[in-house]
């Protein structure tokens, strides 16, 4: 989604705000501009396309000591430069994320009022409001606009703005959508998240929603419900730095083959060290609420949870959760499944969850994100930070510890040496070469995906990791699922990928695999290791096997192939890998 930065001190602003710009590359944009006072006036660049392309506009030469930049992940109107930002009306120049849910009756009363607009973004309509009320109110300061201009906006917004004739201060109003500032020496940073800037400064700031701040070179004016207040930075961990790709092509690649070292460091968390989990036994229910591929890994939580209880879990896809009738009070919990931990409608489920007197549980990978400070209690998924858009590695630290929480409520003895061998397991499937399987997908229209019970969720996951990074269209179904109307969809050479962890029903899916091979199918079979007594090799065209694990590792082994067929599959397509057209890495508007 959008990212924005800002800079002010006493360094060139330009090479700054475009290292920011790069740094949030990873959040998925469309295009790209910058805005900057030179003399008293404000210079605007914009590109579509990549940050190389604005680039080439810039000119160098050029110095400014103030200016602000954006990453556009399109929302409102088609990708090209007039949508971009920043968007400049009168005297505001400024970069937003978020939408201004109100933006069109805002927009005709503006009209009616003489202003015309160039783009066809809510965003234009928030500028000229400001240029609007700043017209009206000249005697009035800055700040006290942005309040007005706050009341009159419905939506989510950060704003980061340069107002002409106030050439020496950045302004900035939040609301709902993350905004950070980094404090260095004597001068600030302000970005969608402190990623923009960690090798700048380690000391931050988080904005709080309604939050307005009027930021000099050498201070910072923060108002909070009208009162102006001093505020409190946080320091960074020293070992968290800017990620590398150290001799990777790709971050996917790099976090898939993390994954065995990171389940190390979580067993080194919890097994030998012991860290506690929060005691989720004593509520009446649970509702885990999740996007993506978090609401996967909230699903394989509901089954291992309801495995050995009678206890039963509800899993929900947030979008729809925030807007349905909720079954909640105090002896509720909702669990918050999210990598980012800025998801706009996971976001909103916690709030939901809070207004009706539910505890909330944040399984978060970003630290101090917005799920995290706002959840009644967080477990932070350490995966580090996760660059590619495609998730895989923050998967499997969430299922990791929804295994142990799983295994904690069910009282069952935690299998510490399945875990240590967990490691090597994973690693010899990260070693394997999946090309072969990736030339057989690349020319293909649809791949299916079959499995019942944990191993069609794992299907979910592995179809989803397909189609968002090589743009094969694929499903995933229930094995038992298909005669009821996908199997019409079988053609000659149709690739069909099918998993069997679950002994319970081995035997039933690998008569479903026949039924796809009889109507031609292509077979890939992922196959844990001994599950049937004897496997016929006539169904199958091509067979991965998984070492044994118990059902509570067995989804972290299962994922690790699917991740390695997606990427290999787009590798050979030769596709933008780490940034999937149209998708961004958080999503912050609903
Ligand atoms: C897919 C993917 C997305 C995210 C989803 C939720 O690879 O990454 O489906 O899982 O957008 O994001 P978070 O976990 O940040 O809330």
């Amino acid at each position: 989604m959008c990212g924005i930065v800002g800079y002010i001190g006493k360094n060139n602003a330009l090479p700054k705000l475009i290292k920011g710009l790069k740094r949030l590359e990873y959040r998925g944009y469309d295009s790209a501009g910058i805005a900057y006072f030179k003399n008293k006036e404000i210079i605007l660049k914009k590109s579509v396309g990549r940050i190389a392309n604005l680039e080439e506009k810039i000119n160098l030469q050029d110095e400014s000591f103030i200016g602000i930049g954006h990453t556009r992940w399109a929302t409102h109107g088609k990708v090209v430069e007039e949508n971009s930002h920043p968007h400049q009306v009168g005297n505001i120049t400024l970069v937003h994320n978020g939408i201004i849910e109100n933006y069109l009756p805002l927009k005709k009363e503006l009209q009616e009022k003489g202003y015309s607009f160039k783009s066809e973004t809510d965003t234009e309509v928030a500028c000229a409001y400001l240029d609007y009320l700043l017209e009206k109110n000249k005697k009035m300061p800055f700040t006290e606009i942005l309040k007005q201009a706050a009341n009159t906006f419905i939506g989510s917004f950060a704003f980061v703005i340069l107002v002409k004739g106030i050439d020496n201060q950045l302004f900035v109003l939040k609301r709902e959508s993350p905004l950070v500032i980094g404090i260095g020496n004597k001068e600030f940073y302000v970005a969608s998240d402190f990623q923009a800037y960690l090798e700048e400064t380690k000391e931050y700031f988080i904005l709080e929603d309604n939050d307005i701040c009027q930021i000099e070179n050498n201070a910072l004016h923060l108002y909070r419900e009208g009162k102006e207040i001093p505020y409190k930075t946080n320091i960074l961990e020293d070992n968290i730095s800017s990620p590398s790709l150290n001799n990777n092509k790709h971050y996917m690649l790099k976090e898939i083959k993390e994954q065995s070292v990171l389940i190390s460091k979580w067993n080194k968390i919890y097994l030998e060290k012991g860290k506690e989990l929060p005691d989720i036994t004593k509520y009446k229910r649970i509702d885990i609420i999740a996007c993506g591929t978090a609401y996967h890994a909230g699903l394989i939580g509901k089954y291992l949870i309801e495995k050995n209880t009678d206890f039963e879990v509800n899993v929900y896809v947030a979008s729809e959760y925030r807007y349905q009738k909720v079954h909640l009070n105090k002896e509720s919990l909702v669990i918050a499944i999210s990598q980012s931990g800025e998801t706009a409608d996971t976001l909103s489920c916690v709030k939901l969850a809070k207004k009706n007197n539910a505890k909330t549980l944040g399984i978060i990978n970003v630290y101090n994100s917005s799920i995290a400070r706002i959840c009644d209690e967080v477990i932070y998924t350490n995966a580090g930070i996760e660059v590619s858009v495609a998730s895989t590695k923050a998967y499997t630290s969430q299922i990791y510890i929804l295994s142990l929480l799983a295994q904690e409520f069910s009282q069952q003895k935690i299998d510490k040496n399945t875990y240590t061998t967990l490691p090597q397991k994973v690693e010899k499937l990260i070693e394997k070469d999946y090309t072969k399987i990736g030339r057989q997908l690349i020319t293909k229209k649809d791949v299916f995906f079959l499995g019942r019970r944990i191993d069609y969720i794992s299907m979910l996951e592995g179809s989803l990791k397909l189609k968002e990074i090589t743009y094969i269209h694929s499903e995933a179904f229930p094995a038992g699922e298909l005669k009821h109307g996908p199997i019409s969809l079988i053609e000659e050479k149709t690739p069909v990928i099918s998993l069997i962890t679950d002994k319970t029903t081995a035997l039933k899916t690998i008569s479903n695999i026949k039924e796809v091979k009889a109507r031609g199918a292509y077979v890939i079979l992922i196959i844990k290791e001994g599950i049937v007594p004897t496997l016929d090799k006539t169904i199958y065209d091509e067979i991965i096997t998984l070492p044994p694990s118990d059902d509570y590792t067995m989804p972290i082994i299962s994922i690790i192939p699917l991740q390695l067929i997606a990427y290999y599959t787009a590798l050979l397509k030769g596709v933008d890998i780490d940034k999937p057209r149209n998708l961004a890495k958080s999503v912050t508007v609903e």
